[in-house]
């Protein structure tokens, strides 16, 4: 009794820490200690499961589960240090799908244990079904991120198809619920189902949808181990649980809303076949080109200048050179700030996080509807590897795939230098009719490269 107590403490303070740390991730200064307040709990509620339970317990159970601990530890920790800041995104698909096997794996192995209850079977069957849907479907969203899996897949009526797989899905969970066979057989059909559904669900949808998906899907994995949670009674677990799942949910939201899209769209529309494909208008004219001492002389005598970083930014490793030029220009009485797009870059909060790590001034960011209004009086945006996120087709062009997603309006300032290697499209993979605005200059070129040479260029002024 009293170590159950004990127990039920060690889930509270878990439970709170999770809660803590989650409102310490909405701020870059309290982030990284929300996290770790959070991985505290974790680790107290995992610690508390395995010593404070009712249940006897081997030492060769003791030992396996330690030694997956430490296994799954050293894994995480490697893939965790070695990975590189433009491959965060399907790491993150990669880590939820785990959560969904996991989830999934409860499921499977606990059904047997439950078939007196309809209520406990009915939560065994929500977890199993949403928790599958959530692996195979991270899983193919991994695929896509690290270029697998290169093209949407769309077989003919798939809308239909998909539905027609999902409503069978569900007919079958509800069979079970009611009927609970003593049989695994159905149960395992379901599973089957369900990871078809997830494969199904993700592969049409195209590769700038992905961080959408992801984060539903992410949604998904919170909710199937909430309804673990409520299998074990356990509070840790269910509030770890809603936790993800509706900040996942709330992050789709902003998502979709940043993109300009509806959920349903994104889910049954046809955006995702737009990688690469150069839709849109073609926007032709001339193009300018600059060289890097013009460039630093264009800087040198502005007033007001706004950087707005892109994915091109992180390819090129360039956030550090690009706090190194901001200080500088600053120190020689131009006001510097940097445009922050909400989808820019391949992750949300992708050149925060960058340029946190320059140690960029949080102050010096300014999100997209604060600075929209103060690009009529910058002297100089310098874009920095940003291609879709400054695509004024979002505002001009219906035929235009991105049509409708709100963009930084970087064309309404007076003088525009674009840092890129080339003439290639972005993500969406159309044409930046920017880049032939009379008031574009283009510094063609890799951006850390360019930036360091502008540097150069101004300390000699
Ligand atoms: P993009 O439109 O992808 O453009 C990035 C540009 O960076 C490219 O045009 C590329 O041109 C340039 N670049 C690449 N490497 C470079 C380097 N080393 N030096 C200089 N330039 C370099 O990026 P964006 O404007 O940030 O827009 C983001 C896009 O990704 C949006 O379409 C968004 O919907 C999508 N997306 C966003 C997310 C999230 S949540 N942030 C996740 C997935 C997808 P060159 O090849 O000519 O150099």
């Amino acid at each position: 009794m009293e170590t159950q107590g004990l127990l039920n403490l060690a889930y509270l303070i878990a439970a709170v820490t999770f809660m803590v740390g989650m409102k310490m991730l909405g701020s870059p200064k309290t982030a990284r200690k929300g996290n770790l307040i959070a991985a505290f709990g974790m680790g107290l509620a995992i610690l508390a499961t395995i010593f404070l339970h009712d249940k006897e317990v081997s030492t060769l159970v003791y030992t396996l589960i330690f030694a997956a601990i430490a296994f799954g530890t050293a894994i995480g920790w490697y893939i965790a240090v070695k990975v590189e800041m433009t491959k965060m995104p399907e790491l993150v698909s990669f880590f939820n799908g785990m959560g969904g096997a996991t989830a999934a794996l409860i499921g499977l192995l606990e059904y047997q244990h439950y078939t007196d209850s309809s209520y406990k079977i009915a939560m065994i069957v929500a977890g199993l079904l949403i928790g599958s849907i959530s692996f195979s479907g991270s899983m193919i969203a991994w695929a896509k991120l690290n270029g697998t899996m290169r093209k949407p897949l769309r077989l003919p009526s798939y809308n239909v198809i998909n539905i027609v797989i999902l409503l069978a899905t569900l007919a079958l969970a509800v069979f079970i619920i009611i009927n609970r066979p003593d049989s695994p057989v159905y149960l395992y059909a379901l599973f089957a189902l369900a990871l078809l559904y997830g494969v199904m669900f993700v592969v049409p949808i195209g590769g700038a949808d992905m961080p959408v998906v992801i984060s539903l899907l992410n949604s998904f994995t919170g909710l199937a181990a909430a309804f673990g949670g409520f299998l074990y009674d356990n509070m840790a677990m269910l509030t770890g649980g809603v936790l993800v799942g509706s900040a996942g949910t709330i992050l789709t939201i902003a998502m979709t809303k940043a993109m300009n899209r509806s959920l349903s769209n994104v889910i049954f529309g046809a955006f995702g076949d737009t990688g690469g494909s150069g839709e849109g208008k073609t926007s032709g004219g001339t193009v300018k080109s600059i060289n890097p001492s013009d460039a630093a002389i264009l800087l040198n005598y502005a007033n007001n200048v706004v950087i707005v970083p892109g994915y091109g930014l992180a390819v090129a490793q360039a956030q550090h050179a690009i706090h190194e030029l901001e200080e500088l220009l600053e120190s020689k009485g131009v006001n510097v700030k940097y445009a922050i797009h909400p989808v820019a870059g391949r992750m949300p909060g992708h050149m925060n996080v960058l340029l946190a790590e320059a140690n960029v001034d949080y102050d010096k960011l300014v999100d997209m509807d604060d600075i929209n209004p103060q690009f009529k009086n910058t002297d100089v945006v310098l874009v920095v590897g940003a291609n879709d996120v400054v695509n004024p087709a979002a505002k001009n062009d219906p035929s235009s795939p991105i049509y409708g997603m709100p963009i930084l309006n970087v064309d309404e300032a007076k003088n525009v230098i674009v840092l890129k290697r080339s003439m290639k499209p972005g993500y969406a993979g159309i044409e930046n009719e920017l880049f032939y605005n009379p008031k574009t200059s283009m510094l063609f070129g890799d951006a850390k490269d360019s930036i360091t040479k502008i540097i150069n260029e101004v300390k000699n002024m």
